[in-house]
């Protein structure tokens, strides 16, 4: 079987597992209650231990924090809380020097509305080049078919402002200003943004929000051409540079209006995109039992150029979004996963991994083995290796951006603080509390989550097909069992889960590789081998198997 790459090849993101971090949960360095680059430096070793190969981080620019950071008002630095460039930097070249890639936020969409661009455009003339940075208008009934996304917050997506006595635009929060992309001086500002981080090193960046850069009448503003020509233009210009950078889009859209974002032809956008449409119907498959909801959407999901990447998650910083699923589906997605209203905003589930799937080691571990297994490239959320809880009580989405928990030691570890002066409360129930989940104990329990987890990165990375690999689903009669194998340059891997609760038989029609001997991949045990009848396999509950097919030499 072929291996994983080596660091320099370009298509580096396929074989890649990535972590998803917000430095301010993940350890303070300097004690003041916050987390810190500092801090994510000295956990450096932590994370290459588990086996991750990039960094993904949270925006940890200047700003007000009214959106955890996704109101920039200083592209350019790093908010004070979080330490220095010189800190960002000495952390940059920690990552790299230990092989781990790291990409962060590239906030197009908008800005905060107390960034520099939003206070100088208030004030500035009408028509006037500093007013242009943003989108204006003197009444709130333009664009009425764009959607409002924040629905629990916001009622419009005008904002009267009375310094420049108009309406300005924004698709987020209110004081979240869209920036004009018709403007092309706010093109060359943010192309400057980009430059100023690869100088520093990054390795990519999350492009947010990017389904909304452009309005037009009589549209609902998302996925425009023009917006598809903007994405063009910022790869075109990352792409001059000897080793292009990752550009990930994230577009919460239906499969085909996300395939867009890889662009024509050889992939001229972005170079990978969430697979959102999935990973909502993993969590309907495995309520349901079922593996048609999974299969449906992958074989509805349009092909990719060949050097473009899916990027698959389970959960992240945000809600689980129900945004793009039926209204009946999200109906019974709420009660399988929320009966608890409180666990509700915008239009989806504001929960962990764990907590969601009631605390089940056998469903994190189905779930995980499909992350890991599908196409694409898996995004673990940091804290879900350890099967973090959340906390319902925080506002907004803060319930799952809680310290992380090292130990059982004061503050879990996460800090020096008095632990009144945390940015959040640690998680203290009894189930998921620090003394109970926290990565010290793991590491000293062998039957932990946190051991299972590194070892299936480790088996992951053992085999390139995962990342590289096409898929087939087969269908047996049986349809709580999901299989499909996946398959790169001669070698095939055969992966069966047991979406159910119960034990299940499966009947394979596995003809087609008559002649090869299964092998079991987390044991390395010979099955019988493959012969024209229907091959018999039982699973256990949630039980999954990823079975290497070899054949015989000769
Ligand atoms: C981010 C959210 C953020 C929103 C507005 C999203 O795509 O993931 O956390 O609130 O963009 O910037």
């Amino acid at each position: 079987m072929r291996r994983t790459g080596t660091s320099v090849d370009p298509l580096w993101y396929k074989d890649a597992v990535i972590y998803e971090v917000p430095v301010k949960s993940f350890c303070d360095g300097n004690g003041d209650g916050i987390g810190d680059f500092e801090g994510l430096h000295s956990k450096l070793d932590y994370l290459q231990s588990l086996g991750v190969t990039c960094l993904w981080l949270l925006p940890f620019f200047p700003s007000p924090l009214r959106d955890d950071g996704y109101d920039i008002a200083d592209y350019f630095s790093i908010h004070p809380s979080y330490g220095t460039l010189e800190d960002f930097k000495q952390f940059l070249d920690a990552a790299h020097a230990r092989g781990l890639r790291v990409i962060v936020e590239l906030v197009l969409n908008h800005t905060s509305d107390q960034h520099p661009w939003f206070q100088r455009a208030r004030s500035a003339p009408a028509g006037s080049p500093e007013r242009d940075f943003y989108v204006w208008n003197d009444t709130d009934q333009r664009h009425k078919e764009a959607r409002i996304i924040f629905v629990d917050s916001e009622r419009s997506n005008w904002t009267w402002d009375d310094e420049a006595k108009a309406f300005y635009w924004h698709r987020f929060f209110h004081h979240q200003p869209d920036l004009n992309f018709d403007n092309p001086v706010v093109v060359t500002e943010l192309l400057t943004v980009l430059d100023f981080w690869l100088d520093l090193g990054v390795d990519g960046f999350r492009l947010d929000a990017v389904p909304y850069l452009i309005e037009r009448d009589g549209t609902n503003c998302e996925n425009l051409p023009e917006t598809h020509a903007i994405i063009k233009t910022v790869r075109a210009h990352v792409n001059k540079r000897p080793s292009p950078p990752l550009l990930l889009a994230e577009a919460n859209q239906p499969p085909a209006d996300v395939r867009a974002y890889f662009g024509d032809g050889d992939g001229d956008e972005c170079h990978m995109a969430y697979h959102f449409p999935v990973m909502p119907r993993i969590f309907m498959s495995l309520h349901l039992e079922d593996r048609e909801p999974i299969v449906d959407v992958m074989e509805r999901t349009p092909g990719i150029p060949e050097n473009c990447q899916w990027a698959m998650f389970l959960r992240n910083h945000d809600e689980l979004t129900l945004e793009m699923v039926t209204e009946d589906e999200r109906d019974y997605m709420y009660l399988a996963y929320s009966m608890d209203p409180q666990g509700r905003i915008n239009v989806g589930i504001r929960r962990r991994l764990a907590p969601l799937v009631g605390n089940s080691r056998p469903r994190i571990e189905l779930l995980n083995a499909l992350l890991f297994s599908l196409p694409g490239t898996p995004i673990l959320y940091y804290g879900d290796e350890i099967g973090m809880g959340d906390n319902l009580y925080l506002g907004d989405r803060n319930g799952v951006r809680t310290p992380m928990q090292w130990t059982g030691d004061r503050n879990a570890g996460f800090s020096k603080a008095d632990p009144a002066g945390l940015y959040s409360p640690v998680i203290n129930d009894p189930v998921y509390g620090f003394p109970a989940v926290n990565v010290e104990s793991q590491e000293s329990d062998n039957a932990s989550l946190l051991h299972w987890t590194r070892n299936m990165i480790r088996l992951r990375q053992h085999f390139k097909v995962f990342g590289r690999g096409s898929i087939d689903f087969l269908r047996p009669a049986n349809t709580k069992v999901l299989v499909f194998t996946r398959s790169f340059e001669g070698d095939t891997l055969l992966c069966v889960a047991n979406l159910s609760r119960t034990a299940q038989p499966v009947e394979l029609d596995l003809r087609a590789y008559a002649g090869a001997t299964p092998v079991e991949t987390l044991g390395y045990t010979e099955f019988p081998p493959i012969g024209e009848l229907p091959y018999f396999l039982t699973l256990g509950p949630y039980g999954f198997y990823w079975f290497e097919l070899q054949r015989p030499h000769g």
